[in-house]
């Protein structure tokens, strides 16, 4: 596969497993039985929603929100053993009422390509709307590749500079959030969830390392990158090559402690 845009639903399928490998199973422990009606924020083709009903006692309703129809049209079919509603809005508007009847609030890979003023929104009617949320795999800006080129750090840098290009949030969307849930009284905690790419991940290593130099290429003209794809790719195609890409998972709840 060549250059895919992020939001692609060839991309989504393509990481939905490693997705699926490297979710936090701590936070729906937390969860309870607060998982009947459950908003899924920027919900793509609904993958989140594929992992996580079966995992949450029934019946559950899932409420999707996306601005994407084409997006949507998948995900309100795609929820297993769950009734669907799709909602067609722009979460930098989100609004408590917008929530209100849900008894969760889940999102993944949504955060880090927010600005700061839509996390706030989005915080601020989460919040207000009382119930607990987990944002899952927010990037969290390290990358740890096997074996190592003297080349991986200025990429890396390069990369995070363009997550925060026009005031994205890229790999400070977790603090972000996670002050504004601790300026409204909501304890939040952290959980790991990288996502570990080896020789049978070959197609979304290539994809990522093809999306993850071409940004930095973009934001750095310059970088004497060309070469660099050029060798990871080889090394990938061998199944030489390894990768840990960092995310994170935010857990807020209003009758949680603050780890
Ligand atoms: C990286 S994708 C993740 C999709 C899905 N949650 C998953 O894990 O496969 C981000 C999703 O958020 C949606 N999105 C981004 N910004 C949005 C906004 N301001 N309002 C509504 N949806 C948004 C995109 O359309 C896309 O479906």
């Amino acid at each position: 596969m060549t250059d895919v845009p992020p939001f692609a639903p060839e991309w989504l399928a393509l990481r939905e497993d490693a997705d699926a490998r490297a979710r936090s199973r701590e936070p729906v422990g937390l969860i309870g039985d607060r998982g009947r009606v459950v908003a899924d924020l920027g919900c793509g083709t609904g993958s989140l929603g594929r992992w996580l009903s079966p995992r949450l006692p029934s019946p559950q309703h899932w409420v999707l929100f996306d601005r994407d129809p084409r997006l949507l049209s998948v995900a309100e079919r795609s929820v297993p053993g769950a009734t669907t509603e799709a909602r067609r809005h722009d979460l930098a508007a989100l609004r408590s009422a917008d929530l209100s009847g849900c008894t969760l609030v889940v999102a993944s890979a949504l955060l880090d390509v927010l600005t700061r003023p839509a996390v706030d929104t989005l915080v601020g009617a989460v919040a207000d709307a009382g119930c607990p949320a987990l944002f899952s795999l927010t990037v969290a800006g390290r990358v740890e590749l096997s074996p190592a080129d003297p080349l991986d750090g200025a990429v890396a840098r390069a990369f995070d500079a363009h997550q925060r290009r026009g005031g994205l949030m890229g790999p400070d969307a977790v603090g972000a959030a996670r002050a504004s849930f601790a300026e409204r009284g909501v304890a939040t905690r952290t959980f790991p969830s990288p996502w570990r790419l080896g020789g049978e991940d070959g197609a979304l290593l290539a994809a990522w390392l093809r999306g993850w130099v071409g940004a930095a290429l973009e934001q750095d003209p310059d970088l004497p990158a060309d070469a660099y794809l050029e060798r990871r790719l080889e090394e990938c195609s061998r199944g030489a090559l390894f990768a840990i890409v960092h995310h994170t998972d935010l857990w807020a709840d209003p009758a949680g402690d603050d780890r």
